[in-house]
């Protein structure tokens, strides 16, 4: 492509195959092939890209690790993929400041580990924590486990840098939790999957490391007594890390299928519950915990060490992919509930009359509904029961996804089912900050 030739700071990668690799993330979207695919070192690889792809009128979609769930980063119809892999910068930990900074190409895992290693913490855990880059957290505003404690990875950004449509470098925020001088841009760009411009890094906001982890399985008989529990525990003062659940269909598939750590899972269905406070593993604690669990437990089995805590989260770690592996047609669903209705939701689920199986993030009412069926049926159908639960999640007080974002995966069913309201201000802020549609087109609105 000769739009590209000479650009400073920057390999292009223009042949078919090593191209390849950048068709897709971990959604079941398959992009199209890009015009290019360029790993930019410098700013002035990023200027010259937007001064030319505004001039050539080429769209850019900003990749990190490729782990999205939603195909936020996979190449539309006129594109160059911009990888930023090798975006340069240094992860650095300020302790006085209690925050780190990081170019968007940091691999979460150091993130997390270079603030462990000041003894702080950096909550965000999104499933693929060991895999993605900071960059792809921070434009999909990632979740996990820990989410149900310590809320998304919004929620830990204090200032952004980004490149906008004027082809320069803005940072958004300031080293510390209060800045209010006036509505905070930055925020509009998490979450924001690459449409408003390009995430280069951010400041990060830390928190003193847990040094103490009480972690539970906690088998039920019946796996509806689990759905009122997060609003009980919270109703007697306990705010647990975290609240996973699987239900009686997942928990028997690992059982069976599984790897041999989940052979011997007990239970109809099980909840993982992890709680990182100061005396958490006391007997005081403990006991105050038992007293609530225990009417609705078959048993209730607690992580005696750091091996056995590692081994539980392993196999809630791999159930996405274990599920992908015997089901690789399945579509996995990301709604979330208040978690006053997660009965509510269940029963409604029932009523829809389609098969699905669910596991995920209970105690944040954020869940994994998958239709294991979906590669045998009909697309059009299949569409109807997508639908059907993205609607029942809305009318719930919900919305049609807690934590992948909207993407290309889910685009049609926001437009379709958003307030007209949300989407005029969204594309107004779209029409503003990238007039000529060139960051990450045909993505979320
Ligand atoms: C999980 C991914 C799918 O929680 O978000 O396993
Ligand atoms: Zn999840």
């Amino acid at each position: 492509m000769d739009a590209l030739t000479g650009l400073p700071e920057a390999t292009i990668i223009r042949d078919r195959e090593s191209m390849e690799p950048f068709l897709r993330d971990e959604s079941h979207l398959r992009g199209v092939p890009p015009l290019a695919v360029v790993q930019p070192r410098g700013a002035g690889a990023l200027r010259e890209l937007v001064r030319r792809a505004k001039a050539e009128g080429f769209g850019l979609v900003p990749r990190g690790a490729g782990t999205g769930k939603a195909g936020g980063c996979v190449p539309t119809e006129g594109t160059v993929v911009v990888d930023f892999s090798a975006w340069p910068g240094d992860i650095r930990v300020s302790p006085r400041d209690l925050c780190l900074s990081a170019p968007a190409s940091a691999p979460l895992r150091e993130v997390k580990a270079a603030a462990e290693a000041h003894g702080l913490f950096y909550p965000p855990d999104p499933n693929s924590w060991e895999s993605c880059a900071l960059g792809g957290t921070l434009a999909t505003n990632a979740g996990g486990p820990n989410a149900c404690k310590y809320g998304m990875t919004r929620h830990w950004v204090l200032s952004v840098d980004a490149l906008l449509d004027d082809g320069e470098l803005h940072t958004f925020g300031i080293s510390s939790v209060k800045a209010n001088a006036g509505p905070a841009l930055g925020q509009l760009l998490i979450g924001s999957e690459g449409i408003f411009g390009f995430i280069l890094g951010a400041t990060l906001r830390l928190a003193p490391l847990p040094r103490e982890y009480a972690t539970l399985l906690l088998p039920v008989k019946r796996w509806e007594d689990l759905l009122d529990l997060p609003g009980r525990l919270s109703g007697a003062g306990f705010l647990p890390s975290a609240f996973e659940f699987f239900d009686p269909a997942v928990l028997a598939e690992l059982r069976a299928h599984g790897p041999e750590e989940a052979r011997r899972l007990p239970g109809e269905a099980l909840a993982i519950l992890e709680f990182d406070e100061r005396g958490c593993t006391s007997e005081a604690f403990l006991e105050g915990l038992q007293d609530l669990l225990g009417p609705v437990a078959d048993g209730l089995e607690i992580a005696s060490d750091e091996r056995q805590r590692q081994g539980i989260w392993a196999v809630r770690r791999l159930t996405s992919a274990f599920l992908k592996e015997r089901h690789p047609g399945k579509v996995s669903e990301d709604i979330v509930v208040p978690r006053s209705r997660l009965r509510d939701f269940f029963e409604g689920l029932g009523r829809l009359g389609f098969p699905s199986v669910s596991y995920g993030h209970l105690g944040d009412g954020n869940l994994h509904v998958n239709l294991l069926a979906a590669g045998e049926t009909d697309p059009a159908i299949l569409d109807g029961q997508l639908m059907d639960l993205f609607r029942l999640a809305i009318r719930l007080g919900g919305t049609l996804s807690g934590e992948h974002g909207i993407g290309l995966a889910k685009r049609d069913a926001f437009l379709a089912l958003s307030d007209p309201g949300h989407l005029h201000a969204l594309r107004a802020l779209k029409q503003a900050l990238d007039p000529q549609n060139i960051f990450n087109p045909g993505k979320v609105i």
